[in-house]
């Protein structure tokens, strides 16, 4: 990774990048209660022992991944942590704008919340947490399959994954030019978010994989299942179940046909 470009071309306060970590995410949080750690901050890594996913899952790597988490706060984008669903929204757009700008061939979707995928195959994850000890502080996790292939992966998995790479037929990519791009991008979006000027479901609606297929969302012990509908202005899916429209903040989807 070149750190001197991305002090140059980015925004970030702070970097820190690891050969090997347990996982960014976990050190970002721990880093959040320092106060005299100036945000936005990144932390990167080559590799992850005990990289972390949504939910209860473990996120696993191979080299050549680009993985990082930023901690940054609400209130110094203008927004307020009400707005994270939303929020979370635009990351997975920023995400999946870098993408189709390397790939532009590819078709690249976003599964809510912040899922991305090229033709039903993950190439994206984005983990969202809270980062308590700051007033709307939150630290974004986000792992892409850049360099790493899954071409070697055994069949079950090469049917759910894939990575740059992957898509351009082996030709590696440098990951620092993706990483500054999608800083870029996600400053200038959430910026608009903040200003009130970005159509989300006009944006979403480009690109959800989820409208119109039926879903089963499950958030906590509770499982719903209808037709995705699409997103409302708030960030929420909506989904037609048999009697009413409702509106999910949180969970895991889950595709049934
Ligand atoms: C998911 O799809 O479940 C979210 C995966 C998020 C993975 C990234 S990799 C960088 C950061 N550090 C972690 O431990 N997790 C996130």
């Amino acid at each position: 990774m070149d750190l001197s470009r991305l002090r140059l071309e980015t925004s970030l306060k702070q970097i820190q990048w690891f050969d090997e970590i347990d996982s960014t995410s976990t050190r970002a949080l721990q880093l959040a209660s320092d106060p005299s750690i100036e945000t936005p901050f990144l932390i990167g890594a080559d590799r992850q022992s005990a990289g972390r996913g949504r939910g209860s899952n473990r996120w696993w790597s191979t080299d050549g991944a680009l993985m990082f988490s930023v901690g940054l706060s609400l209130s110094d984008l203008g927004l307020v942590i009400d707005q994270w669903p939303r929020f979370s929204l635009v990351t997975g757009i920023a995400v999946a704008d870098t993408i189709a700008h390397f790939l532009p061939q590819a078709t690249v979707g976003l599964k809510w919340p912040n899922d991305i995928w090229i033709e039903q195959k993950k190439v994206c994850g984005i983990l969202i947490e809270q980062a308590v000890e700051r007033p709307s502080g939150l630290i974004v996790g986000i792992g892409i399959n850049v360099n790493n292939s899954f071409t070697p992966a055994p069949p079950e998995q090469q049917l759910i994954a894939t990575s740059i790479r992957d898509e351009r037929n082996g030709e590696e990519i440098s990951r620092t030019d993706i990483l500054i791009e999608f800083l870029n991008r996600w400053d200038l979006l959430t910026t608009k978010l903040a200003e009130n000027s970005l159509n989300l479901p006009e944006r979403w609606s480009h690109s959800c994989v989820l409208s119109g297929r039926a879903v089963t969302v499950t958030a906590g012990t509770e499982e719903k299942s209808g037709i995705c509908t699409g997103i409302d202005d708030d960030g929420s899916l909506l989904l037609r179940t048999a009697f009413t429209t409702e509106r999910c903040y949180a969970g895991t989807v889950r595709l049934l046909s």
